[in-house]
């Protein structure tokens, strides 16, 4: 006979085992922490009441096992088998050609993809859904027992959830992944240094180290996270596919990967790859890959194994994204803002999968961080379609005699002094001084009060420090790299006039600002006479000059090269203000009000409108261009009004310009950065953070070939 007792304690565990499910795989809590622990309280008490009663599966007995001595070696009863690796298309194609010489007549059949996750192999074993055993994979034959740690992953049920669709088998052996989040080895890292412990090297080894606790009791400590990927031995199971074996882990309570997905045909295969590629960064967790595994069982035994890998599956894997070489030189670059970068030069290495020789060290304080030296072997790494960064020297192989890097005191390009400079956060004031908002930055400073002091930015932290050469006006660099932008496409898209060109106007002393371009005419005689130079080049560059006299407002203010004021801000700006005059007499107040503006940008404009160099120069271009006032469109052909959209990423079919241009003749807004407010994002291949924001916001995202959907079918979309 049941006793009521009994019955209550068998709910208890339900209970609690259902929320561990809602709370660990699905991500979708229905109680609050609180709640949750109280249930938990209230298991413990009876537990503690009724000693006899407690059951090995009970959620209170993930930690209940006393250290171990060492492992025991277990026999895997099916073979834990690796996989084979590709790294390009055609290694891919003749993967998929063995599979259809093997498979015969069959044609069209479907493949199962799923993201190659970085941790540790398990496999699992339930006996009459209960979790009887947990080993590491080992050598694919001999793993280790690691129950008791096992049994301390949250997202692996201690017993199988009850489901109308499929019976619980009797036993069932599932292959899967161990791993940690990036969050949560970022975490668990910190509180190790807080703890002056040894810190982990990356997620993987955490995970695999984690599993390989004798004392469980640390293991549970540990934040390890569990997606199945395979199939063991099974007894009284029907299933004839992946998807369906999936599925049913799915109504069992065990996570598989949201990622995964079925397809027919490489091309899919590839886009699949393609479209993980391109959601790596935003991922929680580390990937290295792509797997592509026949969907079929009957395809896959068919198939078989050779050495250890499967024939009916492969891993296609990303570029590596780390990569170790040596520091050749370190200089310092000045940007067209006068701000010296410091640069290392490096031995050429392949990394995300293109040759990197040169990495921005960004400023000083990463060269304080780093320490790097000429000489020093690093660590370089450049993920998805983030610059290559170096993220660590290697210490011992430095070499004895290197030296510190020596900050310049002297600007490399002319020689003058060097001013330092630190950028802040920022916070907005009211009159009151009260604070509005903060905004956390890394520009430069700049003390910027409002005429009316309606409001003011206050530094209130220090951050990178900047040193920046101080001669705005006449430093070559500043100067060239200023023409090159005023000139460049997205600007005066001035034919003719390339980077090396502009050097040697500027040298000739015929180029000495953007405003100089326009008087060239007057010196075509003196150019002619210039090495390299003929009647023909010349006049084609004036005429190109010439034709470039007549332009929009928000090109303008583009080429104007005003700090992180790009293409969609300048087109804001002139939609705000219509004409240059009512621009430049603009306040902060003024700008911040406008839509994709804040602060730091506002500063920005301000400091720029009201700079000694730039108010001569904007006065000397007005007298030689005509500036057109901004026009709105046809109301009628504004089928995209009201959207705001956001471009990522690298788009292959159209140019950016082109998909942007389209896009607000149509009346939508194209902005630069993705908030709760974005309409959606269009992404292209290796897009990161913006995608990766969207992704965490909800913001749709549409790919280039939804694209053209949007212009035709523009109501879908609104
Ligand atoms: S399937 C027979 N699927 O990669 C196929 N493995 O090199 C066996 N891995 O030891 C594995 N993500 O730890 C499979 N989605 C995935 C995977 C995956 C990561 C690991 C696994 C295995 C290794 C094989």
């Amino acid at each position: 006979m049941i006793k009521d007792t009994d019955r209550t304690y068998e709910a208890l565990k339900e209970d609690i085992r259902k929320h561990d499910y809602n709370y660990y795989v699905l991500d979708e809590p229905e109680i609050s922490d609180y709640e949750y622990d109280q249930l938990f309280n209230k298991l413990f008490e009876f537990e503690k009441e009724n000693p006899q009663l407690i059951t090995p599966e009970s959620p209170s007995q993930r930690v209940g096992i006393a250290p171990l001595e060492s492992f025991k070696t277990y026999i895997h009863k099916k073979q834990m088998l690796s996989l084979a690796n590709v790294f390009s298309e055609e290694d891919l194609i003749d993967f998929f050609t063995r599979v259809d010489k093997r498979l015969v007549d069959i044609k069209d059949y479907e493949v199962f993809c799923e993201p190659k996750m970085d941790g540790a192999a398990i496999s699992i074993i339930y006996k009459n859904g209960i979790l009887e055993t947990g080993a590491t994979r080992g050598d694919g034959s001999k793993g280790e027992d690691v129950t008791s740690n096992i049994k301390t992953i949250k997202s692996i049920p201690q017993k199988l959830l009850h489901t109308t669709k499929f019976k619980i088998p009797s036993y069932i052996e599932i292959r899967g992944e161990v791993y940690i989040s990036k969050d949560d080895f970022i975490n668990l890292n910190k509180i190790a240094s807080e703890k002056d412990q040894k810190i982990f090297a990356n997620p993987r080894n955490a995970a695999a180290g984690s599993l390989r606790q004798l004392d469980p009791k640390v293991t549970s400590q540990r934040p390890l996270s569990f997606i199945a990927h395979g199939i063991g031995e099974m007894e009284s199971v029907k299933i004839e596919s992946l998807d369906a074996f999936f599925e049913m882990l799915n109504e069992f309570g065990l996570p598989t990967n949201p990622l995964n997905k079925k397809v027919i045909g490489i091309k899919s295969c590839l886009d699949y790859y393609q479209d993980i590629l391109k959601k790596r960064e935003s991922i929680s967790f580390d990937i290295d890959g792509v797997v592509y595994k026949l969907n079929n069982l009957k395809h896959q035994i068919k198939l078989g194994e050779v050495s250890r890998s499967p024939r009916w599956a492969i891993a296609h894997k990303f570029p590596a994204e780390e990569a170790t070489t040596i520091i050749e030189s370190i200089d310092f670059q000045v940007g067209r803002t006068g701000i010296l970068t410091p640069v290392a030069r490096l031995n050429p290495v392949k990394v995300g999968g293109v040759i990197v020789s040169n990495c921005t060290l960004h400023n000083i304080d990463e060269i304080e961080r780093l320490d790097p030296r000429v000489g020093d072997t690093v660590i370089i790494r450049r993920a998805g379609d983030v610059i290559p960064q170096i993220i660590k020297v290697v210490l011992s192989k430095r070499p004895n005699s290197v030296i510190p890097v020596e900050i310049p005191t002297k600007c490399p390009s002319c020689n003058s002094k060097v001013l330092s400079e630190n950028a802040s956060d920022w916070a907005v004031i009211n009159n009151d001084g009260k604070h509005v908002k903060k905004y956390g930055s890394e520009i430069e400073a700049v003390h910027y009060i409002d005429g009316n002091n309606e409001f003011s930015l206050k530094e209130i932290k220090n951050k990178a420090a900047f040193i920046r050469c101080s001669n705005e006006l006449e430093c070559p660099e500043i100067v060239r790299g200023n023409i090159v932008h005023f000139v460049s496409r997205k600007a005066f898209d001035i034919e003719g006039l390339g980077q090396e060109i502009i050097n040697t106007f500027n040298k000739a002393g015929l180029l000495n600002n953007v405003a100089d371009i326009y008087k060239l005419k007057n010196h075509k005689n003196e150019l002619m006479q210039m090495e390299g130079f003929g009647e023909k080049s010349i006049s084609n560059l004036i005429n190109s000059i010439e034709n470039s006299r007549k332009i929009d407002l928000h090109k303008f203010i583009y080429s104007l090269g005003i700090q992180e004021v790009g293409e969609a801000t300048s087109y804001n700006l002139a939609k705000e203000f219509k004409e240059l005059e009512t621009f430049l007499k603009t306040n902060f107040k003024h700008l911040i009000e406008i839509e994709d503006i804040g602060p730091k940008v506002a500063a920005n404009i301000i400091k720029f409108l009201e700079s000694e160099y730039s108010k001569p120069l904007i006065a000397q271009l007005i007298k030689e261009l005509q500036i057109k006032v901004f026009k709105d469109v046809d109301s009628s052909l504004l089928t995209l009004q009201g959207l705001q959209i956001v471009l990522t990423g690298k788009l292959n079919n159209f140019s950016r310009d082109e998909i942007k241009e389209n896009l607000i003749s149509r009346g939508a807004k194209v902005l630069s950065s993705v908030s709760s407010k974005t309409s959606f994002v269009i992404a292209g291949e290796n897009a990161g953070s913006k995608l990766k924001k969207a992704i965490e916001l909800n913001v749709k995202i549409y790919d280039e070939n939804e694209y053209e959907s949007i212009l035709k079918n523009p109501s879908k979309y609104t």
